[in-house]
């Protein structure tokens, strides 16, 4: 019997309900706002309020997927994560209690950067080609933070999606044959005593783009696909505008002319729209991309194939492609996308200032979080080292 095909049942994304806006933040360090705006491709950044982390982004992204569908036959919880709360507890953990996963679900933190969400989806994908009754849910969720004043500060931003993957999926079907690359290197690192990430930038950069380029090949040797097999590319983003320095290598692996202009912004800017106003979301940012695509793609996407590049520091490497499913629209969450984005607040320098050096007791005393805007889940306290989530009353 031919194995059903497994792919993404159900997207959903979060986050959070305050931003600064990149003018603000260009003001006060001096630097031209296009630089931001046109060189980097980055509108606004997402910063978490105090009563907001990575468990509760992550549980708010989940929510209105599991609101739809419960949760039979969610046998895994997998949460990709470089912003873990704990070195022990699985975030996943956090999140199952939170969600009421059944007792008889596994949950597993999983790490590679920005490649954890990618590393997680091939998890999910291979339990359930094991066993196809079987739905995993796919946490993605990040905080991206650099020092205050450093070149990566303007590419700072949070977020989390949601994945239910599941065979005969709604939404999107992986496709075979991914062209993978890995390499040991320091192009971006958080060792465990920071609370920031360190970065070579530059190197950083050309690291994206050259392992795209090994990743590409191998996709390529093994289907025969060209940049003209896919109606759109969706790209890890640590800032959006190197999607278009992403196909332009492309074009030059298929030794072909780089797009138009034009063209090159019908196949990218849709899943771009969602990152321009959130920062970079680190695990979860390629899937934001594809919640961006599918969300506001001017056209229906139906059958048609999409290009993905995740890249994780360090590094990992994946070219690979997705099919849209027929009918896909009707299992979207637009709306609740578009007015978590609309509805947010946008903060002063200031504020942006004081919520990223809000600090924590690391001494085991109690803290009682005040309540800021945001989804249903919030950090409520800690207390003796212990994290205590609640969800608000309706
Ligand atoms: P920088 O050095 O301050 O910026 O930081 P720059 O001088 O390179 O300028 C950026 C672009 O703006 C340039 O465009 C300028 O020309 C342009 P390019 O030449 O590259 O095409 N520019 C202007 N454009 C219009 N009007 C102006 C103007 N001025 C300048 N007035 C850097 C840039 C990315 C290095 C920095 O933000 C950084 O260190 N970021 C953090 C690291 C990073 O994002 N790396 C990306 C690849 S690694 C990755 O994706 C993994 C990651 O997500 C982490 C993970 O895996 O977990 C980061």
């Amino acid at each position: 019997m031919t194995p059903p095909p497994i792919g993404i049942h159900r997207l959903s994304f979060h986050t959070p309900s305050y931003y600064i806006d990149l003018d603000t933040l260009a003001q006060v360090r001096g630097a031209e706002p296009d630089k931001f705006h046109i060189g980097l491709g980055q509108d606004r950044m997402a910063l978490p309020p105090p009563d907001q982390d990575i468990v509760t982004l992550a549980a708010n992204a989940a929510l209105p997927i599991l609101d739809e569908l419960g949760t039979d036959h969610i046998t895994w919880c997998l949460f990709a994560t470089e912003s873990g709360v704990d070195q022990s507890k699985a975030a996943a953990l956090f999140c199952h209690g939170l969600l009421g996963l059944p007792a008889a679900c596994r949950c597993a933190e999983v790490k590679e950067a920005c490649y954890g969400g990618t590393a997680a989806l091939r998890l999910a994908q291979a339990i359930v080609a094991a066993s196809p009754e079987d739905r995993v849910l796919v946490l993605a969720s990040d905080i991206a933070r650099y020092d205050l004043a450093s070149p990566g500060e303007p590419t700072q931003g949070a977020g989390a999606v949601a994945m239910l993957v599941a065979a005969n999926p709604d939404l999107l079907v992986l496709d075979p044959v991914p062209g993978v690359h890995a390499e040991d290197i320091m192009d971006f690192w958080r060792p465990n005593y920071r609370t920031e990430a360190l970065a070579e930038g530059h190197y950083s950069t050309r690291m994206y783009l050259t392992t795209l380029v090994a990743a590409y090949e191998r996709h390529k040797a093994a289907t025969g696909d060209t940049l003209s097999s896919f109606a759109h590319f969706a790209f890890h983003m640590p800032f959006t505008r190197i999607a278009w320095k992403g196909l332009s290598r492309i074009a030059r692996a298929d030794h072909v002319p780089e797009p138009a202009e034009a063209d090159a912004e019908r196949l990218l800017a849709p899943a771009t729209l969602y990152n321009r106003q959130t920062g970079n979301t680190y695990a979860a940012c390629i899937y934001e991309g594809l919640a961006s695509l599918l969300d506001n793609a001017p056209a229906p996407l139906d059958g048609q194939r999409i290009g993905c590049f995740s890249y994780g520091s360090g590094c990992m490497a994946e070219f690979y492609s997705l099919t849209v499913v027929p009918g896909y629209a009707q299992h979207l969450f637009t709306g609740l996308h578009r007015r978590l984005l609309a509805d947010r607040v946008p903060l002063t320098y200031r504020q942006y200032e004081d919520i990223f050096q809000y600090g924590i007791p690391t001494d085991g005393a109690d803290h009682i979080f005040a309540p800021y805007r945001g989804g249903p889940f919030r950090l409520a306290s800690l207390s003796a080292h212990k994290r205590r989530y609640e969800r608000r009353p309706p």
